[in-house]
């Protein structure tokens, strides 16, 4: 069983979603491979995908969207995980929801996608960034839950054992 973790982060608060996750296939004996959607050539070989991209803007990060244009006919043969992370969602936040993730995953059917609560540290951002982040009314600090990243890993981790590949 090979599995491709993809990861796709503007300020690496998604990249280290992805290595919890990594860590927690890993530690189950799945063989995963990790990497950025753009440097990704071939997807033959693998089992299974998990994709993960930043929000922004109410949408993936080009690099992830057309990681799964790309693929999309290898992606639709095999069982496809998604994680989304961003601020939409949270108590203080009215970060817009990212509604423009939708027609992507609903072309790729994943088994499941779940959306992550992110980190909004002005300090790590453009003055840029940090002006539309603070328009969209983002919250200041790291919302990222770790026991809820490690339990969706765990979910795929039942799931890929309950199937036959
Ligand atoms: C300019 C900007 C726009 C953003 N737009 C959204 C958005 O539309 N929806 C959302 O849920 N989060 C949004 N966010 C929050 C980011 O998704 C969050 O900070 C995430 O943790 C960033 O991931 P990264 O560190 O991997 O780049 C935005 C953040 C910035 C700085």
């Amino acid at each position: 069983m090979k599995l491709l973790l993809t990861s796709s982060s503007r300020h690496g608060s998604t990249d280290e979603v992805a290595a919890v996750i990594a860590e927690r296939l890993r530690s189950a004996e799945i063989d995963v491979d990790t990497a950025q959607p753009e440097d990704v050539e071939s997807v033959d070989g693998y089992d299974a995908f998990i994709l993960g991209s930043a929000v922004y803007m109410t949408k993936w990060t080009n690099a992830a969207v057309a990681f799964t244009e790309r693929f999309r006919e290898a992606l639709s043969a095999k069982p496809v995980w998604a994680f989304s992370v961003g601020l939409s969602g949270l108590p203080k936040g009215k970060m817009a929801d990212p509604q423009r993730i939708g027609p992507v995953l609903l072309a790729l059917e994943p088994e499941d996608h779940i959306t992550f609560a992110g980190r909004f540290d002005p300090d790590r951002l453009s003055l840029r960034e940090r002006s539309i982040a603070k328009l969209g009314g983002a919250a200041e600090g790291d919302f990222r839950d770790w026991d809820q990243v490690r339990e969706w890993a765990d979910a795929i981790v039942t799931s890929l054992r309950d199937r036959p590949l």
